[in-house]
């Protein structure tokens, strides 16, 4: 093992302190119910120490002088860093949220040392435009960093949403005070060492531990904070937004939760869209915003189908996540754990019924079975909230246009999933499901090229690729008389 695991503290300025109240909360391994480590509980003043310190380095000193080029260099080390310690990171990350070490070590690092070279490459490539205007005149943009920027992130990828965060945010020049979730704190702790390690100037990066209520709710409604990106429930986005308009307007983006529908055709592969079917709900233990978790399969293939995922399903390994032959890990809290397994009991008490799984998969730590409900209507609770766990509610469909409204009726617009041979038909769809990604006889791929975010109430903003420099720059037009 090399993860280390020690008492996590709070990041302002580049030096490790306590919280101002002295207060600290336990952290937990979801896998085994002990606790891991604690960590330094952030509130109020926390934040605001976080913010000024924010402010300080983007208003001046060595940020502020720095080119691009040369931020771009410090991430791209960054990206070094985190593959030189991939195994400890990814360790370090299983061990706090119960996924499998295989998917920390080859999907969370790989994909936010992506995301690091990525912005690395793109830093000294964001400038503005000349634009041919009426009279004497010229007029340019500059494209110019937003701010103090405020993100706060959830527990289901906590290294990767932070990369996802920050890579664009300091390749465009802002300052961060970022609060991790409460459950998972620790990956980002790390991330913090390295991009110290890695040369980030004191005060770009703070990191403020601790709940949302309070730590969160502070960054949120901060008067000195320009921007604030959130990824979470939509309950709390929309409360995050409400906190960022009462006060001074900060700019707000927002990736919500989803219920993503995945349609399968009688014409298509049937076993890759199996495979697809698996990935897309128990990938990350279903604790995936985009995962797709109303899976309409059409009528004419719905029994074999479903025999197929049932016998594939049963086969996933569920168990110890430091193991490297585990496919399905611990879900992250109590909490979750409980409100997955209550979903499931309405689920059944609305007429649906269990195919595989529906209980624990061992009596210690947050473990469920791989679950698969038939019989679901797009009406039931189950079709309609979003579950956050390894539970799949297949739908049968017959008619092709009532499939494409079912599809969309749903208030989140994340993503979607469609398996046919039938290319015409692949395209049509693509364009009607009104969700931000959509794929096309795959499932959950990313690339940290590719935007990603939602329609409807599943946010918006567009992480990953060029659009995420949208989030974190502003636009400024100037004139200039020329006689
Ligand atoms: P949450 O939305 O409460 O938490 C996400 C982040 O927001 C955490 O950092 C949390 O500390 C912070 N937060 C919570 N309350 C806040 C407040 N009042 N002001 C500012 N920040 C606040 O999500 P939670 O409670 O952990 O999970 C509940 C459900 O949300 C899940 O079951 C799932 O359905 C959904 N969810 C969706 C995610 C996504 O990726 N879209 C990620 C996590 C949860
Ligand atoms: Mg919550």
């Amino acid at each position: 093992m090399k993860a280390q695991i020690k008492p996590g503290k709070i990041l302002i300025n580049n030096e490790w302190t306590e919280a101002a109240s002295g207060k600290r909360f336990d952290v937990i391994n979801p896998a085994t119910e002990t606790k891991l480590t604690d960590c330094a509980e952030g509130d109020l003043e926390d934040v605001n120490r976080a913010v000024s310190a924010a402010r300080r380095a983007f208003e001046g000193g060595a940020w502020k002088k720095m080119s691009a080029r040369e931020r771009g260099r410090i991430l791209n080390r960054a990206a070094l860093l985190l593959d030189k310690y991939r195994q400890e990171i990814a360790e370090l990350e299983t061990l706090n949220n119960g996924k499998p070490v295989s998917e920390t070590l080859h999907v969370d690092l790989t994909l936010a040392i992506e995301t690091f070279e990525y912005y690395a490459g793109l830093a000294d490539k964001i400038h503005g435009e000349t634009i041919p205007v009426n009279g004497p005149f010229l007029n340019y943009t500059l494209r110019e960093p937003a701010g103090v920027v405020g993100q706060i992130i959830p527990w289901n990828f906590p290294l990767l949403m932070a990369a996802w965060k920050l890579g664009p945010a300091l390749a465009t020049g802002c300052t961060v005070v970022l609060k991790p979730a409460e459950q998972t704190p620790l990956s980002a702790l790390r991330l913090g060492e390295i991009l110290i390690e890695a040369g980030l100037p004191p005060g770009v990066l703070n990191i403020v531990t601790g709940f949302g209520p309070t730590a969160g709710a502070a960054l949120a409604r901060h008067m000195d904070v320009d921007k604030v990106a959130f990824t979470g429930s939509t309950d709390i986005g929309k409360l995050v937004m409400k906190m960022a308009s009462e006060t001074n307007l900060k700019r707000v983006s927002l990736e919500l939760g989803g219920k993503a529908p995945n349609i399968v055709f009688a014409d298509s592969n049937l076993d890759d869209a199996v495979n697809g079917a698996l990935r897309g709900i128990f990938f990350n233990q279903g604790e995936v915003c985009c995962a797709g978790s109303r899976l309409f399969v059409e009528q004419s293939i719905h029994d074999e189908f479903l025999n197929k995922l049932k016998t594939k399903a049963e086969r996933l390994v569920v168990g110890d996540p430091l193991d490297p032959k585990t496919q399905m890990g611990a879900q992250v809290s109590q909490e979750q754990f409980k409100k997955i397994l209550g979903y499931i009991e309405q689920g059944k008490k609305e007429g649906a019924k269990v195919v595989t799984g529906g209980a624990p998969a061992h009596t210690k730590g947050y473990f469920i079975k791989p679950t698969v409900l038939e019989g679901v209507t797009n009406q039931m609770t189950v079709a309609r909230e979003e579950i956050f766990g390894p539970v799949v509610c297949a739908i049968s469909f017959k008619d092709t246009n009532d499939l494409l409204k079912q599809a969309n009726d749903t208030v989140y617009g994340l993503s979607a999933g469609i398996w046919t041979r039938d290319i015409g038909k692949a395209h049509r769809f693509a364009k009607e499901v009104k969700a931000g990604t959509i794929w096309i006889n795959c499932y959950n791929q990313f690339d940290a090229a590719s935007p990603f975010g939602g329609f409807k109430q599943s946010g918006f903003g567009r992480e990953l690729g060029e659009h995420a420099l949208e989030l974190y720059t502003q636009v400024k037009s100037v004139w200039v008389a020329l006689d």
